[in-house]
């Protein structure tokens, strides 16, 4: 066991090749809240390529954008119904060859969103199934299982949806279950099909002959289940929070899932261009997750452990440490993130004195904007630095908190109406950016249609009101994606440093010299030594201190 305060610690060494996905920085476009071009008061992909130069200042490598597909939207378009073509309410496949093309003229490569744990229950997959009898070949690219004449109620096992209630639903005419780990318009497929496997190798190869420069993969860890399906005896909070490993749920993190990553990257190695996929996989413990990352299966998972971190100087220094242990002994590159369409705000989560990964109620205590901001500027300017690849989640740059009052008659996610308001769901981070200041919808169209409403305090934070603006957090995330491209942070060597219990300092070495990173959580300040020299800081009134919840980067 390492002791995390011991002198210096080296902790990572890059790999020999430096592949672009090794480092990059990937911004998260959620296209429903990103830009609405046509006024409808949902984003669409034109609005997207129209924020592309923006994207490009901002100094990102790539852009995942989540599910553009026909869908239903049952769950926010993670229920397709056709993986070969784009919502009419994002656009068409022109549009998408246009934002692919003009991404491409500016150096970003995109990442597109594939689902194949479930389809929409409207994909002509699931009605051809539902046409045919049970037992027919149809029915076999699902899971279905016959109900009991006997004990007609009596589900085919335990296991619940991830949204809340039981994962099995009645076809149409009762006579057959079929399972959904999440919402019932979104059944499971049947992954031991080879018939389910060859269609999905068809979807890779439509996506990277449009020129998709690599796929995020949907709850990249569930597609295959435990023979026999059986029942589960811990709760879904056990694996979240790690108590136990991910694999002993039946649903997840089975060992054969792997076998289909291997026969995906050979369909993306036949491309030109270094494509990629990264794997959302909520997979614990990290030598689990890595598995995912060897050099025959994807080259990046989101380090979802480290993005449940408290803000505690202990906590992060021991998730660097597990993150870079796990991936570096597989040889994969680390995938920091700390927020997505799916959790809650880091600024709003920082600023908690409890996790709360199921989101926040408006009568919750509510959290304080100053000390949330401080933190997210801190816990980003530290992110940026560590040697890896990172992902950004739109409106992080601008400093956007959860929205957590919004009212119950808008809230869309399925979780809140599975749970009757139980778990309040995951609409709070989903809240469409604001662009302009005085303009309808905060510039996010020109109609002021707004599928989720935005809260005043979205005006301030708008991203014409933060550019140029010393200080602003546009601007820090500008600088410090500046200094880590011009330095190659992303590919550099990293040396954990002990300056004391409450502080988590490491030094980044690279072609251009080392570079200190110093972030502090402890009550007292840091004293900058002298002769430092400051590169970056979260808190644009640093000079000789660093105070609490701020970090730096220095050159000593
Ligand atoms: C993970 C996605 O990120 C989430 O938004 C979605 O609800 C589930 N997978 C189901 O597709
Ligand atoms: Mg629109």
């Amino acid at each position: 066991m390492t002791d995390p305060l011991s002198a210096t610690i080296p902790l990572h060494t890059p790999a020999s090749t430096n592949e672009w996905w090794r480092s990059a920085v990937i911004y998260q476009v959620y296209p429903r809240s990103f830009a609405d071009a046509d006024g409808d008061g949902i984003g669409d992909l034109t609005g997207i390529t129209s924020k592309l130069p923006y994207l490009r200042r901002l100094g990102i490598n790539a852009l995942w954008i989540s599910p553009f597909y026909p869908s239903p939207q049952a769950d926010a378009g993670y229920d397709v119904s056709d993986y070969c073509d784009i919502d009419p309410v994002f656009g068409s496949l022109a549009d998408a060859d246009a934002l692919i093309s003009h991404a491409h003229q500016l150096g970003l490569r995109v990442f597109a969103d594939l689902v194949p744990n479930h389809t929409s229950d409207e994909h002509p997959w699931f009605q051809r199934a539902l046409a045919a009898e049970p037992g027919s070949p149809e029915r076999d690219w699902y899971l279905f299982r016959d109900v009991d004449p006997g004990n007609p109620d009596q589900r085919p096992n335990n296991w619940q949806s991830d949204f809340g209630g039981p994962a099995w639903s009645k076809t149409p005419d009762g006579k057959q279950w079929y399972l959904h780990m999440f919402d019932s318009k979104q059944p499971n497929l049947n992954w031991e099909n080879p018939k389910v496997r060859a269609a999905f190798l068809d979807i890779l190869r439509f996506w990277l002959d449009r020129g998709i420069d690599g796929f995020r993969v949907d709850v990249a860890h569930a597609l295959i289940k435990a023979p026999g399906l059986p029942d589960f005896h811990h709760t879904r909070d056990d694996f979240l929070t790690g108590a136990i490993p991910t694999y002993a749920a039946p649903f997840y993190d089975q060992d054969d899932v792997h076998l289909i990553y291997r026969s995906w990257l050979e369909v993306l190695d036949s491309y030109p261009g270094d494509r990629a996929m990264v794997a959302e996989a909520w997979v614990q413990p990290y030598d689990r997750l890595a598995r995912y990352v060897r050099p025959d299966e994807f080259h990046q998972a989101f380090n979802f452990a480290f993005l449940q971190s408290p803000w505690e100087a202990g906590a992060l220094r021991q998730g660097i440490i597990d993150s870079y242990r796990s991936n570096d002994a597989v040889g994969a590159p680390t995938t920091w993130v700390l927020s997505n369409h799916d959790v809650v705000r880091h600024l709003t989560r920082f600023a908690l004195d409890r996790l709360r990964p199921s989101g926040l109620r408006p009568d919750d205590p509510a959290p304080d904007y100053t000390t949330g901001l401080r933190r997210a500027r801190a816990a980003s300017t530290m992110l940026l630095a560590l040697p890896g690849s990172a992902y950004l989640y739109q409106g992080e740059e601008l400093g956007l908190p959860e929205v957590i009052d919004l009212p119950a008659h808008a809230r869309q996610d399925p979780t809140f109406r599975r749970t009757e308001g139980d778990r309040i769901g995951r609409d709070g981070c989903r809240v469409p950016i604001p662009w302009v200041k005085d303009a309808p919808a905060y510039g996010f169209n020109d109609t002021g249609e707004s599928w989720l409403p935005q809260p005043a305090l979205f005006g301030q934070l708008a991203a014409d009101q933060q550019t140029g603006r010393d200080g602003s957090t546009l601007e820090l995330y500008r600088a410090l994606l500046a200094v880590r491209r011009s330095r190659a942070l992303g590919e550099g060597q990293l040396t954990l440093v002990n300056l004391g219990e409450d502080i988590v300092a490491f030094d980044v070495t690279t072609a251009a010299g080392a570079i200190r990173v110093v972030l502090n959580l402890g009550e007292t300040g840091w004293p900058i030594p002298d002769g430092a020299r400051l590169l970056a800081a979260s808190d644009p009134s640093v000079s000789d201190e660093v105070h609490t919840d701020t970090a730096v980067w220095l050159t000593i």
